[in-house]
């Protein structure tokens, strides 16, 4: 007992009370100065960072004869199309291209957009008498099956929905034709993944895949010269196809070695980096080879693109969609894919030339298919992109 209270009156004693305050002042106030400190370089770096590497990347490029022009203004559309409302029907369950089309279908307009399912779609119209006369342009965003495609249409079309298009997302495999579907159910289609059997169309067109959810295109000042990147080339996916090869004939090569070339397998699409760990990387290579999987267009293209990395296609139908005047490297088979990283590793000028002159080209062709979409929209049915 006597111990105890002992204890008590000394922990209460002034002195130390005292002493617990001052070291208490103290303590805190070297807490508080450090976090300032740290709050304040931390900020001061981030501002340095992002003004060094703005100002580097378009005086880089500029340079180089590859001045990064903003991309054009387009509300010349706008007020059409505020006039015009557009009705985007999203029939789709989770799919990974839903936020690249938002960003080129439904960033620069206002739009309405339903998500409906077959069921929903036509308790939609019970709901609402007056969509039709809304809705002055109608677009079917959709991974359906053709019969179930067709039906949606035809209840659009019976009810009244003028100027109907569609958007087919995911058929990699061309199994979806839609002959039977284009007048007098719809004007238009565009898809992502280009078929020889589309050609038939009048009416159809093409979109690239863009990036995947939940890839986030990168702040422009974050992207930087190819020569500050870390490595020459990575990849990192699934190994089908020809990618084993690529990785065998890559290894090969002189020029490779492990510092400079980061190539990891992963078991699926699904089971890769969080995005933007993979972001990252693609940020900090030079070069990104696409080498085909079950098709040679992927995600892996538009999301090097938004990272200015230098991406290496491998031939395909869909890229014959492409405007003539791309600057994309598309190789014939993935020894030569090799064989241009080879080259470019070997020509850093060269590197740096394309990488301005394909990152330019990105700019801009992100805005001309926004474009693209909202004339298709409005002026409809006889277009002709190519
Ligand atoms: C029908 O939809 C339009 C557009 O979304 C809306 O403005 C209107 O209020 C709706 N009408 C009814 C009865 O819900
Ligand atoms: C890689 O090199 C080894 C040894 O030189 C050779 O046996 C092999 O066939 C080469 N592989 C490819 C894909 O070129
Ligand atoms: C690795 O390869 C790159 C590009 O080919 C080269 O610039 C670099 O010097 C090489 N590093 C080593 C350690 O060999």
């Amino acid at each position: 007992m006597i111990v105890l209270k002992k204890t008590g009156r000394v922990l209460f004693h002034r002195n130390t009370i005292l002493k617990l305050a001052t070291s208490l002042f103290f303590g805190s106030l070297f807490i508080f100065s450090m976090y300032f400190l740290g709050l304040f370089s931390f900020y001061k770096g981030q501002t340095e960072i992002s003004a060094r590497l703005r100002y580097d990347m378009y005086e880089f490029c500029e340079s180089l004869g590859f001045p990064l022009v903003m991309p054009f203004e387009m509300h010349t559309f706008s007020e059409k199309f505020i006039k015009e409302p557009l009705c985007v029907f999203w029939d789709v369950g989770e799919v990974y291209e839903a936020s690249f089309i938002a960003d080129i279908l439904l960033k620069e307009y206002p739009s309405m957009t339903y998500h409906v399912t077959n069921m929903e779609f036509e308790s939609l119209l019970h709901i609402n008498r007056s969509l039709p006369h809304i809705c002055k342009h109608n677009l079917l965003v959709t991974n359906n099956d053709e019969s179930k495609i067709l039906n949606i249409l035809k209840t659009l079309q019976e009810s009244g929905f003028d100027n109907r298009g569609i958007f087919l997302l995911s058929d990699e495999g061309c199994s979806k034709h839609c002959r039977d579907i284009t007048r007098p159910y719809c004007d238009y289609i565009i898809r992502n993944y280009w078929c020889e059997a589309m050609n038939a169309h009048n009416n159809a067109y093409w979109m690239p895949l863009g990036y995947a959810i939940p890839f986030v295109e990168p702040n422009q000042n974050t992207i930087l010269p190819c020569f500050m990147r870390k490595y020459t080339a990575s990849f990192k996916g699934s190994l089908k196809s020809d990618r084993l090869h690529f990785i065998e004939y890559l290894k090969n090569s002189s020029i490779y070695n492990e510092s400079s070339f980061l190539i990891q397998s992963t078991e699926d699409f699904h089971q890769g980096d969080p995005a933007y760990k993979f972001r990252g990387l693609l940020l900090d290579s030079q070069i990104a080879p696409c080498p085909a999987g079950i098709n040679s267009e992927q995600f892996r293209i538009w999301e090097a693109l938004s990272t200015a990395s230098i991406p290496i296609l491998q031939k395909g139908e869909t890229f014959f969609k492409l405007p003539y005047d791309h600057p994309l490297i598309i190789v014939e088979n993935v020894e030569e894919m090799v064989r241009e990283i080879e080259r470019l590793s070997n020509d850093p000028l060269e590197m740096m030339k394309i990488q301005c002159n394909v990152y330019r080209w990105w700019l801009l062709y992100k805005r001309t298919l926004q474009r693209q979409i909202v004339e298709l929209i409005l002026e409809g049915r006889h277009l002709n992109w190519e």
